[in-house]
């Protein structure tokens, strides 16, 4: 005995094991079908169960009725039938409020008095749904306009600065979840603030002893000269930082004790000190610094965008230039 009833019992049984998937774990709105597609093969494996589940129910009600004498049977199906007529006449009530609208045996009563060439018009009153949405519409309008117009509550630049900032605090809450996305190839150079003061944290913690505070340097060389033993510039000094120095000259490799991010902290710390003077500076060791391979690389960066660039205005030309011949 298939009824609508039972159609809507699977989609929300179905439904709401889907919802309660999606809000229990924590990925944020909609993510988790994305994250774990294995969950598809869950909800097509509860919707199997809540199909099988209502066959079954059916089945038994159909041996049940066989096993009733005619007389319990005729009023089991009178009982269905009513229960039939009755089924979601909450629903069917409220679809005719909403509707509105007068029965075709009342539209005598509202029948105007004009006919043209056969065509009558009825002065039927608008659809209450749409009066309702109406209303609504006013409401919405009036609180908008006191609340964006008179009291400027927010505009869309302050909304999309608030929406930045947040992204932001994501990446680098995902960063701090995965510092291992950090090497020595892709690392760069942190000026945030917020960096600089952790990276000084670390430095303080577990640097000072051989380069001061102010990197001019003891048993570590000055970190504040553009001399470099093993290389000046972030990705130099994550890998100094990562590798350790020279072996047998006392810097060692920090893989242990930092993780990659707090290595790019620290090492943009170290790089801040270019160009101070501390307050004794130690004797420069190894050789002056250019960031050659850096900017050359930047150039090719930069003439292969000029050379796309030139190919992308050529094609655009001919695209305009053919028609026109
Ligand atoms: C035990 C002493 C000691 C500690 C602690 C120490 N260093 Fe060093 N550091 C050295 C020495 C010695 C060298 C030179 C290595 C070489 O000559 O190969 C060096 C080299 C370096 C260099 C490379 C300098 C260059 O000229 O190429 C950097 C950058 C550096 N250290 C940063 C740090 C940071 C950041 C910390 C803290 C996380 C730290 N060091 C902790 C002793 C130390």
């Amino acid at each position: 005995m298939k009824t609508a009833a039972s159609y809507l019992r699977v989609i929300g049984f179905v439904l709401i094991a889907f919802l309660l998937l999606e809000f229990t774990t924590d990925e944020g709105a909609m993510a988790t079908l994305n994250e774990y597609p294995v969950i598809w093969a869950v909800l097509v494996l509860l919707l199997l169960f809540a199909i099988s589940v209502e066959i079954i129910v059916s089945a038994l009600r159909n041996i049940l009725f066989r096993s009733l004498d005619a007389e319990a049977q005729a009023r089991y199906l009178e009982a269905e039938a009513l229960e039939k007529e009755q089924q979601f006449s909450g629903i069917k009530k409220l679809y005719n409020k909403l509707a509105g609208g007068r029965p075709m045996e009342e539209e005598g009563e509202i029948i105007l008095d004009h006919n043209y060439d056969g065509i009558k018009e009825l002065d039927n009153s608008l659809p209450p749904w749409w009066v309702y949405l109406f209303y609504v519409t006013i409401i919405f309008a009036a609180v908008y306009l006191i609340r964006f117009e008179i009291f400027n509550d927010y505009d869309q630049a302050q909304e999309y600065e608030e929406a930045v900032a947040e992204a932001q605090l994501e990446i680098e809450e995902y960063k701090r979840n995965n510092p291992d996305i950090i090497n020595a190839s892709n690392v760069e150079l942190l000026t945030a603030a917020n960096d600089l003061a952790a990276g000084k944290a670390i430095f303080t913690a577990n640097c000072v002893a051989c380069h001061k505070a102010d990197g001019g340097g003891g048993i570590g060389p000055n970190l504040t000269d553009e001399y470099w033993i093993l290389g000046g510039g972030i990705k130099n000094v994550f890998t100094t930082l990562m590798e350790g120095g020279r072996p047998g000259k006392g810097m060692i490799s920090w893989k242990e004790d930092l993780n990659p991010v707090e290595m790019a902290q620290v090492g943009s710390y170290v790089l801040s000190f270019q160009g101070t003077t501390p307050a004794e500076p130690k004797a420069p060791e190894g050789e002056i610094w250019v960031e050659e391979a850096a900017s050359a690389e930047g150039e090719t960066l930069e003439d292969a965008a000029v050379v796309t660039d030139s190919t992308v205005t050529d094609s655009t030309v001919t695209i305009i230039e053919e028609p026109i011949e």
